[in-house]
């Protein structure tokens, strides 16, 4: 989490960083700074709130005048709360250097010990790093002193440091991403972004900082220097072009994201699965072929993974694991050359499952991704990788990188049953009904249900079979879009507890889709209706049983795309209802970097 962008060259590096901050935002949007080289000092500004709105002219208010380098974050708090005071960057006593990170600094209190005499304004872990850098800079050059400085952090970091009386600029690669950005062949401007989206605007144009590296700038416009942070050897890097259409990352007229991101379904389920179909046949022979097969994924990708393992068995006959992240771990001694992990990450960022694919390689396992963002983490992380075309995902609660993933692993199991075509079949006429649900006639119906659900305390769902994971993901979609303490369950185990929930009125969503779980599931509906509870049922047909239907396609086995989605409407209407901001859930963050 947190969102860091750098900058030197020849235009404002203020009106750049802020521009490239904005683009960072689903980050962290707790607070936001800039810090930019003024003569031989460092001007800047820090506030509490989003960077969104903010124009120019607020910034240089406080950073008056031009500046060729600066640094920016946007944060997601840690350690301190979320005050203008531990807002990043911060500065070292003399107010000469200036650090932005992004990580974790497991040792701070230990290091804090040896700064004695160092004035710290802030609760934060991070603020110890330019107080380190300027010790060690009394005895050494500002960048070797930086990378002494990040040696003896613990955790998971990366940060970028300036220094007003050298001019420099040294970005740190130690567990957290970070990618540098240039101008041209390696020389003239210099950008370092969490990640490629932040400088995108400006250029396609990347060199890659791997773990346990730095890049070094003096700001005079000469090519940056990359070293290894533990030899010190100077490194080669290439330049490497970014193709890659991420979408438009604005609103485009509508309100929020969130909406915007619902509506794009009607071309994103195509866009996934139009793949080369030999990448798709050599991924469904290598999940055919290991001994062992892990989808591994958290939050809602965990569920799309959940989803999968039901794709395989039902539709290829093939047992595949569904592994959350974080406990991913605790499956290595399952893991040996011959098992695959396909791990699965909008963001290709997230600090768990890059731990999870580090744990797959200890064990010399074979990694395929699925991805949205190219260029990502895990993209370099992985021997291969594919991606789900859907475009810049800019809210932080996943819409359409879920169904463009649902879609691709339903592409997959087919795939795997020697069935690619009649998969394509199925999916192409799904992205066909979706594109007809979402009219303004199906919101409307679906905004009138939020209007009788948002003042709701809790909301149950149910499922079964492939829908179970779904009523897990949309449980979701409503706590964090909508601050609801909704729960999914298997509808077969409502019986062995949680019919003690149901009371008079309690909402429960059910998803009936129009399969062998059919009968069951209105099983499950009556018991909870017969304990006062409101059923609204989403499934191609109605039911007496159902208070409210909310109408999907019969979309046999791509029944967990079209089901999602009345959840994602519902979810974004009750948001708004609440007065909540849906783009920017509390305490959340879209990229979650941090274990
Ligand atoms: C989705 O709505 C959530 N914001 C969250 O659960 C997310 O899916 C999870 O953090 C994983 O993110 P990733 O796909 O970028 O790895």
């Amino acid at each position: 989490m947190c969102g860091i962008i750098a900058y030197t060259g020849n235009k404002d590096a203020v009106t750049v960083v802020l521009e490239c901050l904005k683009k960072l935002e689903y980050r962290g949007y707790d607070s936001w700074g800039i810090a930019a080289v003024t003569g031989d000092s460092i001007s800047q500004v820090k506030r509490v709130g989003k960077i969104g709105e903010v124009g120019i002219s607020q910034v240089k208010e406080a950073i008056k005048s031009e500046n060729h380098t600066a640094i920016a974050h946007t944060r997601w708090a840690t350690h301190g709360g979320v005050t203008q005071q531990n807002a990043h960057p911060h500065l070292d006593c003399t107010g000469t250097i200036a650090v932005v990170h992004n990580g974790i600094v497991d040792n701070h209190d230990e290091l804090k010990g040896g700064l004695a005499g160092h004035r710290f304004i802030s609760q934060t872990d991070t603020e110890i790093i330019p107080h380190l850098i300027e010790t060690l800079a009394k005895r050494m050059e500002f960048g070797r002193a930086a990378v002494e400085a990040a040696k003896m952090l613990n955790g998971r970091s990366a940060f970028v440091a300036i220094d007003s009386k050298s001019g420099m600029l040294i970005a740190v690669r130690k567990g957290s991403p970070l990618i540098v950005g240039v101008n041209g062949a390696g020389a003239g401007e210099f950008f370092v972004g969490s990640d490629v989206m932040a400088f995108l605007d400006y250029t396609n144009k990347v060199m890659y900082l791997d773990d346990g590296e730095c890049v070094v700038t003096d700001g005079s416009g000469t090519a940056p220097k990359f070293f290894a942070l533990d030899t010190g050897k100077e490194l080669q890097k290439r330049v490497v072009d970014i193709h890659w259409h991420r979408g438009s990352a604005e609103k485009e007229g509508y309100d929020h994201f969130f909406i915007k991101e619902i509506m794009e379904q009607k071309h994103t389920i195509a866009a996934a699965i139009n793949q080369d179909d030999d990448k798709i046949m050599a991924v469904a022979d290598a999940i055919r072929n290991a001994f062992g097969t892990f989808l591994v994924g958290c939050g809602t990708a965990g569920k799309v993974c959940m989803t999968g393992e039901y794709l395989f068995s039902r539709i290829a006959n093939k047992h595949i694991n569904s592994v959350i992240a974080s406990e991913f771990a605790n499956y290595q001694h399952y893991l040996t050359p011959r098992t695959l992990m396909i791990p699965i990450s909008q963001s290709g960022e997230t600090a768990d499952v890059l731990e999870a694919i580090e744990v797959a390689k200890s064990k010399n396992s074979r990694v395929i991704s699925l991805l949205n963002v190219f260029g990502s983490t895990m993209m370099r992380a992985s021997d291969d990788f594919f991606m789900v075309n859907a475009g810049a995902e800019m809210a932080v609660v996943s819409t359409k990188a879920t169904t463009a993933q649902l879609a691709v692993l339903t592409l997959l199991a087919y795939a795997a049953a020697g069935e690619l075509q009649e998969g394509k079949f199925l999916l192409m006429n799904t992205a066909g009904s979706v594109n007809d649900m979402l009219n303004p006639r199906y919101e409307e119906h679906i905004r009138n249900l939020a209007v009788s659900l948002a003042g709701k305390k809790d909301i149950l769902i149910i499922g079964r079979g492939l829908n179970y994971p779904i009523a897990l993901e949309a449980a979701i979609k409503l706590q964090e879009a909508c601050c609801i303490p909704a729960q999914g369950f298997a509808g077969g185990e409502l019986k062995h507890g949680p019919l003690a929930l149901v009371e008079e009125g309690t909402p429960c969503i059910a998803i009936v889709a129009n399969d062998e779980t059919k009968n069951d599931m209105l099983g499950s509906v009556m018991e909870v209706k017969a304990r006062g509870g409101y059923i609204i049922g989403i499934s191609p047909q109605s039911h007496s049983s159902f208070d409210y239907w909310l109408k999907v396609p019969d979309a046999g086995n791509a029944s967990p795309i079209v089901n999602i989605i009345p959840v994602q409407i519902l979810a974004y209407h009750i948001a708004i209802l609440r007065g909540l901001n849906p783009d920017y859930p509390r305490n959340l963050a879209k990229s979650v970097t941090v274990k």
